[in-house]
């Protein structure tokens, strides 16, 4: 019996675990993405103290893309642009 409520437990700390690692990776990756292919060329902060909406951000991201043959794939782009939305939807302005 003891031993059952050892793994039960066990198994659950595991499951724990491996959401959280998860649910962290998700939440990272869009900006580790922006930061590797937007600050080749010159800061990021460029684009964290801008606010565009998405149209104006897919224009921009579209122009760096032009700048730098395949660097930037078209589905790095997209979750960029989502990520600049966010951002400029934080700052608010
Ligand atoms: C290959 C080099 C290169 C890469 C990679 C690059 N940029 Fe640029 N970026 C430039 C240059 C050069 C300028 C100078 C202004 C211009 O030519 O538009 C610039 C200007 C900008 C500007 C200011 C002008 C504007 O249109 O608002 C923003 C914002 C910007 N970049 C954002 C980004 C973002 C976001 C990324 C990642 C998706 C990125 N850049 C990746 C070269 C690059």
């Amino acid at each position: 019996m003891k031993k059952i409520t050892l793994m039960v437990l066990a198994a659950a700390l595991i499951t724990l675990g491996a959401v959280r690692v998860k649910a962290a990776g998700k939440n990272d990756a869009p900006e580790q993405i922006f930061k590797a292919k937007c600050s080749a060329c010159h800061s990021d902060e460029i684009a964290l103290h801008m606010n565009k909406d998405r149209k104006g951000w897919e224009d921009t991201v579209k122009l760096m893309q032009k700048k730098r043959p395949n660097f930037i794939s078209d589905q790095d782009a997209k979750i960029i642009v989502d990520f600049l939305v966010s951002q400029s939807a934080k700052n608010g302005k």
